[in-house]
């Protein structure tokens, strides 16, 4: 049933650092406060229905960052995930992770792992925490799982389509984000889920990271709930087709 929330929310938390420094503190203090909204967001999106929600935690591009920034966020991972795995096992949430895990410790990819394992079984929210992740990894990835199936002869170049493509990156049995939310008012999608966000809806608010809670949250779904998708389509196509989950499948474009 379409209750005119979206299923999937993906969202690019941004302007810890500007959040910190506006208060004379260290860049470091924003990102502990961002964990404190993560927390808000992932039990109102729980709350709400939502069927699953993927933030952007660390990306490829963000080791370019000072050492000892990249260590504290490596750490606040890891403490955060440490902290709050029994509280999303107990509200049903199935944990995730996206990205590049080579390039994570040890410690870090085995508590993943037992958070992705200990969740794997729920069938509440989806949350997916994006980790070293990159939308031109995502799909180079994906291009070099289908480069081996063609060179061993499982299939021919002309008959890669895209379903052969979405069926290799991330967040592949998921819905495709319906709403995309960037807060702390830069207007860019920043390598996130380029191919996953073609028809997604774009939300951009100026509010930081550390500021945004549930009222605002509220006030991007209902910016979401006011919009009318048309995949391509005319307005009177869409409403002709409302209802009839025809919009869902054109979504996907497959
Ligand atoms: C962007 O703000 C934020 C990040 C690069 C890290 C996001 C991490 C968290 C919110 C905490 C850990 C997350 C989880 C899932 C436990 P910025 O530093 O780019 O801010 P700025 O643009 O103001 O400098």
């Amino acid at each position: 049933m379409d209750n005119g929330l979206p299923k999937h929310v993906a969202i690019i938390m941004d302007g810890n650092g500007r959040w910190a420094e506006q208060r004379q503190m260290p860049r470091f203090a924003g990102h502990r406060a961002g964990v404190e909204t993560v927390r808000a967001i992932v039990k109102e999106s729980a709350r709400l229905g939502i069927e699953a929600l993927t933030l952007f935690a660390f990306s490829t591009e963000n080791w370019r960052r000072p050492r000892p920034e990249v260590n504290f966020l490596m750490d606040l991972f890891m403490s955060a995930l440490d902290q709050e795995l029994d509280e999303l096992h107990r509200r049903n949430v199935r944990f995730r992770v996206i990205g590049d895990l080579d390039g994570f410790s040890r410690k870090l990819r085995s508590a993943i792992e037992r958070g992705v394992t200990l969740t794997a079984g729920n069938d509440g929210l989806t949350l997916v925490i994006a980790v070293n992740y990159g939308g031109r990894w995502d799909i180079t990835q994906a291009m070099r799982k289908l480069g081996t199936r063609i060179r061993d002869g499982q299939l021919a170049p002309e008959e890669v389509t895209l379903d052969h493509i979405h069926a290799e990156l991330c967040l592949n049995d998921l819905p495709e984000p319906d709403l995309f939310i960037r807060t702390g008012g830069e207007h860019r999608i920043s390598n996130y889920l380029l191919w996953q966000l073609a028809y997604t809806e774009l939300y951009f608010c100026d509010c930081l990271w550390p500021d945004f809670d549930i009222i605002q949250f509220q006030r991007a779904l209902e910016s979401y709930g006011r919009r009318q998708r048309r995949f391509g389509m005319t307005g009177l196509q869409v409403e002709a087709n409302q209802g009839s989950g025809a919009l869902q499948e054109m979504q996907s474009g497959l």
